[in-house]
C-alpha cells in the first residue's frame, strides 16, 4: 500500500528534522490566490447579511434562514462565510501585510480552491465558476447548462474543491500532502456549516473519477479535485435552469511562483489515491468503528448566543495560549465535544475513522490527565493521570501552545480500516474527517469565548508510544489545542 509508505516516510522525529533541515525560498513562495485570467468576472454583492443563528446551534445541526432573494446575494452570503478573506496581519518590522481567511490553513498557504457549478439560480447565469477570494468575485469559466455526467447530481449548486499541493510543499515538502487533506476537511466543514446557517443541506462526495472531474472542470494541472459538495435546500432562490449550448471561457491560470519544485512522493501518493472511471463506484461495506465506554459522562453543554456570522468572521488561530491558572469549564468542554461529535454527511462517512484523545491541563472538574473520547456514548475514559503540559507540548514538536492550552488533542485515525473499506483512497478520507473535526473545534471554541489552533506538526511515533497505541488502534493524524489566546498585535480588523 502506497499510503503506508508515504505515511511512514513523512513521520516527524527529532532525527528526521535534523537530517533534512529546510530553508524557505521566500522569493519562490507560491501566490496564495489563483486567478483564471481572461474570463468574465461576476460581482458578488459586498457585505452580505450576517447569519444570525447562534453558531453552536448550527454546529449541533439546526438550520438557519437567509434573506437572500436572488442568486448573487445567496452565493455572496455562502462564500463570505465559508471561503472569504476575513482579516489581515501586518508584520511591523517589514511592513508586509497578508490576508487571512475564514478557514484556517497550515502555514496560511491555502492550498484549497473553490469551484462551483450552478443551475437555475435566480438572476445568476448557469455555468461553472471559480471563486476569487481576494476580491470576493466569481470567475465565470463556462456559461450555460453544463451536463455534469460524473457523480450524477441534480443539486442547484455543486462545489468542486481542489488542492494545489505545491503551495503547501513549498514549506512542508513531502509532508504537505497530509496538510492539503486536512485543509480540505476544514474547507468542507466551512462550506457545510455556512450552507446550514442559511438553510441548506450539503452532501460531500469523495468517490469520483479524479481525471474525469479535472477534465470536466478544465483545471490547470497543478490543481487536483479532492472533494465535491452538493448544496440544496428550499432557501436557494431558484428559477428554471438555462437551456442551450455551453460556452467555455476556461481562462488562463496564473503562475503561482517562478519555479515549481518537484515532489515525486506527493505525486505518487496522489496518483495512488486517485480513482479511475472504472473503479470509482467500488467500495467495500463500512466497518463500524470500535466501541467502548468511559467512566466520565459529560455535563450539559455550556451555552452561547454568539451568532454564526460573528463567530466565523472572527475565528482566528491562537499563536499561543496564556497558560497560568485560568481554566475552562467541563460544560464548555462538553459543548465543544458535542459539536465535534455531530454526524458528517458524505459518501465516506458511514463510520467514523477518528478517535479523539485529550490532554486535559486546566478543565474544572476534570483531573489533569489523558482521556479517550468514546464517540457513541460521549464518555471520557481516563488512560493517564497527572500533569500533561510538558508531554503535550513535547509531542507537538515542542510547540508551547499545546502545553499552555486548557486542553490539547491528538486525533487518532484508523488508517487501516479506511484502507480496508476504501483502498488507498481511504487515506484521504481519514484526513478529511480530521480537518472537519478540527473546523468544528475552532468554531465551537470561538463561540464559547476561547481560542483554538490546529497543529499538523507532531512527533508521530512518540505520540503512539506515549498513548500506548497498538497499530490496530490507529495512528496520529492531527493535533489541536484550545484555551485562552494571547493577543496578536499583528492582527488587523
Ligand atoms: C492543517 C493545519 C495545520 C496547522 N498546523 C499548525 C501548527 O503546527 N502550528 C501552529 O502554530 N499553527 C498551525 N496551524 C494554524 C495556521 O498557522 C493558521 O490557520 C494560519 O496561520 C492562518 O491563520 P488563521 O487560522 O488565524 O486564519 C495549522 C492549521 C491547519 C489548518
Amino acid at each position: 500500500m502506497i499510503w503506508r509508505k508515504y505515511h511512514e516516510f513523512t513521520k516527524h522525529s527529532v532525527e528526521s528534522l535534523r537530517r533534512t533541515p529546510h530553508v524557505l525560498d521566500w522569493a519562490n513562495m507560491p501566490d496564495p490566490f489563483r486567478h483564471y485570467e481572461g474570463v468574465p468576472v461576476l460581482d458578488l454583492p459586498a457585505d452580505p447579511p450576517l447569519p444570525e443563528i447562534p453558531a453552536l446551534e448550527v454546529l449541533y445541526g439546526t438550520s438557519g434562514v437567509t434573506p437572500a432573494r436572488d442568486g448573487p446575494a445567496f452565493l455572496s452570503q455562502l462564500l463570505f462565510y465559508s471561503a472569504a478573506v476575513s482579516a489581515s496581519k501586518l508584520v511591523p518590522s517589514t511592513g508586509y501585510r497578508y490576508a487571512l481567511r475564514v478557514n484556517p490553513s497550515s502555514g496560511n498557504l491555502h492550498p484549497t480552491e473553490f469551484h462551483f457549478l450552478t443551475r437555475g439560480l435566480m438572476e445568476w447565469p448557469d455555468g461553472l465558476y471559480h471563486y476569487r477570494p481576494s476580491a470576493h468575485m466569481a470567475e465565470q469559466r463556462a456559461l450555460g447548462g453544463l451536463e455534469m455526467t460524473l457523480p450524477v447530481s441534480s443539486a442547484p449548486i455543486v462545489f468542486v474543491l481542489t488542492s494545489i499541493a505545491w503551495r503547501e510543499a513549498w514549506k512542508y515538502r513531502d509532508r504537505a500532502y497530509r496538510y492539503c487533506l486536512h485543509d480540505m476537511g476544514h474547507a468542507w466543514q466551512a462550506l457545510a456549516l455556512a450552507a446550514r446557517a442559511i438553510g441548506c443541506d450539503t452532501f460531500a462526495i469523495g468517490q469520483f473519477p479524479d481525471d474525469d472531474v479535472a477534465q470536466f472542470c478544465r483545471l490547470h494541472d497543478d490543481e487536483w479535485p479532492m472533494l465535491m459538495v452538493d448544496v440544496r435546500g428550499s432557501s436557494i432562490p431558484l428559477r428554471e435552469p438555462d437551456a442551450g449550448e455551453t460556452v467555455w471561457y476556461g481562462g488562463h491560470a496564473n503562475q503561482l511562483s517562478k519555479e515549481k519544485v518537484p515532489h515525486p512522493r506527493i505525486d505518487e501518493i496522489h496518483a495512488a489515491t486517485k480513482l479511475s472511471k472504472q473503479a470509482w463506484r467500488v467500495s467495500s461495506p463500512a466497518e463500524p468503528a470500535p466501541t467502548g465506554s468511559g467512566e466520565i459522562t459529560l455535563p450539559l453543554p455550556a451555552s452561547s448566543r454568539r451568532t454564526f456570522g460573528e463567530v466565523v468572521r472572527l475565528r482566528r488561530s491562537a499563536l499561543d495560549f496564556t497558560g497560568g491558572k485560568q481554566s475552562m469549564s467541563l460544560a464548555q468542554l462538553s459543548a465543544i465535544l458535542r459539536a465535534a461529535n455531530q454526524p458528517f454527511y458524505a459518501d465516506f462517512a458511514a463510520a467514523r475513522f477518528i478517535q479523539l484523545y485529550l490532554y486535559a491541563h486546566r478543565v474544572d472538574g476534570l483531573e489533569p490527565g489523558v482521556y479517550r473520547l468514546w464517540h457513541e456514548r460521549v464518555e471520557l475514559e481516563r488512560i493517564k493521570s497527572g500533569d500533561q503540559r510538558v508531554a503535550a507540548a513535547g509531542l507537538s514538536l515542542g510547540q508551547d501552545l499545546a502545553g499552555n492550552a486548557c486542553v490539547a488533542f491528538s486525533m487518532i485515525g484508523d488508517l487501516d480500516r479506511a484502507a480496508r473499506v476504501h483502498g488507498e483512497r481511504g487515506y484521504r478520507y481519514v484526513h478529511f474527517e480530521a480537518g472537519a473535526i478540527g473546523h468544528r473545534l475552532y468554531l465551537a471554541a470561538e463561540a464559547l469565548g476561547l481560542g483554538a489552533t490546529g497543529m499538523g506538526a507532531f512527533y508521530d511515533e512518540q505520540v503512539h508510544q506515549y498513548l500506548n497505541l497498538t497499530p490496530e488502534r490507529g495512528q496520529v493524524v492531527y493535533h489541536f489545542a484550545i484555551g485562552y489566546p494571547v493577543c496578536d498585535s499583528r492582527l488587523e480588523g
